[in-house]
């Protein structure tokens, strides 16, 4: 047997058919297709989409495979119909040498998700990014324009010194984008508290990473994705820009779900993520641009055990998971009349690919057999009806929150790789074995390593 027959699903024009895959690509897409040398099965007239693109992951490994590994970050997002990830390089130690880039992609080979690996700029690796910049898995460079969990942030000048290089590279940058003056100003003047989370890094400091960050883009012609934006007024900046067609504005799930004043109680380290959840009225701003505005979603995954979460404000790392639920949401949007199909498609995954020149995010012959189907009647609650977390960190902001349609199957690169009926297909390889209990987060806060590689054989 070769390949996979797929009979009998709807596609998102609405035309039931049959989909023939071969060696990981769709080659016909027509009603009755013969293929006797194939495994056959049958879509029972579910809706065919493509699988999800979440090109802004932490899982980590190297480093805290505690929180989550390769393999377990892999499997969460399989089964939320995402096939494709993009791994961020802030692990321990980062991934800011082409050898390391190396080590990370041999470790990507059995993973039930097709990961690609992001370099990370730091003041004095360029000559690393050049090489990094030729390899197939990688495809984009990320910059720190400010600090976060795992990366005190790059100066200006060396912001300018990659995006130049980017620039001759060809390398698409992703940044992170937070001004640290103004960061370093607020911590002086709001006490460190999570219900002063968001005014210790204001959206003005967002605002004026992101106006630098397209100053550059006019400078040198990158290909920029402006990852986690959190208010429509990034989107407006950017349509300013000029150079608004080398421009992926990236919006995550929790900036376009959570708002500060409901976080229940404030002092809830769990929503600590940055950039923050922002108040009402930024969240619906950027909601309002669902439809129009916003280029794409990344779920920027950041899993850390609820025992680091449950430490004071300054010692409990930000970020929330994210890459399991990203495409439920996204689904439910759609089944709740908020975006069209065509716009679900586009945000999951076909502008994401575009972006990032992947052959993925469409149904036709020649690309990536990336595919999920999709029941769009049903109805179930995240965490709830065999629902169970397996981000490896075991917890979901948005566990309770009740969804239309449901993910029936995921097909990665032509193979079956989660069923909700059956789970994930494929044994757990040997190497990954230590880290395979889903939802096992909660590991000790001893195991925190933010500031590097501790030779600790649990974790790294
Ligand atoms: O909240 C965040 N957590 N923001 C980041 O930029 C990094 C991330 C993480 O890796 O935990
Ligand atoms: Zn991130």
């Amino acid at each position: 047997m070769s390949g996979i027959l797929l009979t009998d699903v709807k596609l998102p024009s609405g035309g039931k058919t049959d989909v023939l895959i071969r060696a990981g690509r769709i080659v016909t897409i027509a009603p009755k297709i013969q293929a006797d040398d194939t495994t056959r099965i049958s879509g029972g007239g579910k809706l065919l989409l493509p699988a999800g693109i979440d090109f802004h992951v932490h899982f980590r490994t190297p480093g805290a495979t505690y929180k989550e590994s390769l393999f377990t970050g892999a499997r969460a997002a399989v089964k939320g119909g995402i096939a494709t990830c993009g791994d961020m390089p802030n692990t321990a130690p980062p991934t800011t040498t082409f050898e390391r880039l190396e080590a990370k992609v041999a470790l990507t080979g059995d993973l039930p998700a097709d990961v690609f690996c992001h370099f990370g700029a730091e003041p004095d690796n360029l000559a690393e990014v050049k090489r990094a910049a030729q390899h197939p898995r990688c495809k984009a460079i990320k910059i720190f324009i400010g600090p976060s969990t795992g990366h005190g942030g790059l100066a200006p000048d060396a912001v300018e010194r990659h995006f130049r290089f980017a620039a001759e590279t060809g390398l698409p940058v992703i940044v992170h984008a937070e001004d640290i003056d103004l960061i370093n100003a607020a911590s002086a003047r709001y006490p460190h508290d999570a219900r002063h989370h968001g005014d210790l890094r204001p959206l003005e400091a967002e605002l004026a990473a992101v106006r630098f960050a397209l100053e550059l883009a006019r400078r040198y012609p990158v290909r920029l994705c402006i990852a986690h934006s959190t208010s429509a007024e990034v989107i407006r900046l950017a349509e300013e820009s000029g150079v608004r067609e080398r421009v992926f504005v990236e919006v995550a799930p929790h900036h376009l779900l959570l708002a500060s004043e409901d976080i229940d109680p404030p002092t809830d380290n769990r929503y600590k993520v940055n950039p923050p959840i922002r108040p009402e009225p930024v969240r619906a701003g950027l909601a309002m641009r669902l439809g129009e505005g916003i280029d794409g979603l990344g779920s920027d995954h950041a899993p850390h055990t609820l025992a680091e979460k449950a430490q004071t404000y300054d010692s409990a790392p930000s970020g929330i998971p994210g890459v399991e639920y990203q495409m439920p949401l996204a689904i439910s949007w759609w089944r709740e009349g908020r975006i069209s199909l065509d716009r679900l498609i586009a945000l999951t995954s076909g502008s994401v690919s575009r972006f990032f020149g992947l052959n993925k995010g469409r149904i036709a012959a020649g690309a990536d057999a990336d595919l999920i189907l999709v029941d769009p009647e049903a109805e179930w609650r995240i965490g709830a009806g065999g629902d169970q977390v397996a981000s490896r960190c075991g917890y979901t902001l948005y566990a309770g929150m009740k969804l239309r349609g449901r993910i029936e199957m995921t097909i990665v690169g032509g193979h079956v790789a989660w069923t909700r009926e059956g789970g994930w297909s494929d044994p757990v390889p040997a190497r990954w074995a230590g880290d395979s209990t889903p939802g096992s987060g909660g590991r000790p806060v001893a195991h925190v390593h933010p500031g590097g590689s501790t030779g600790d054989p649990c974790c790294d």
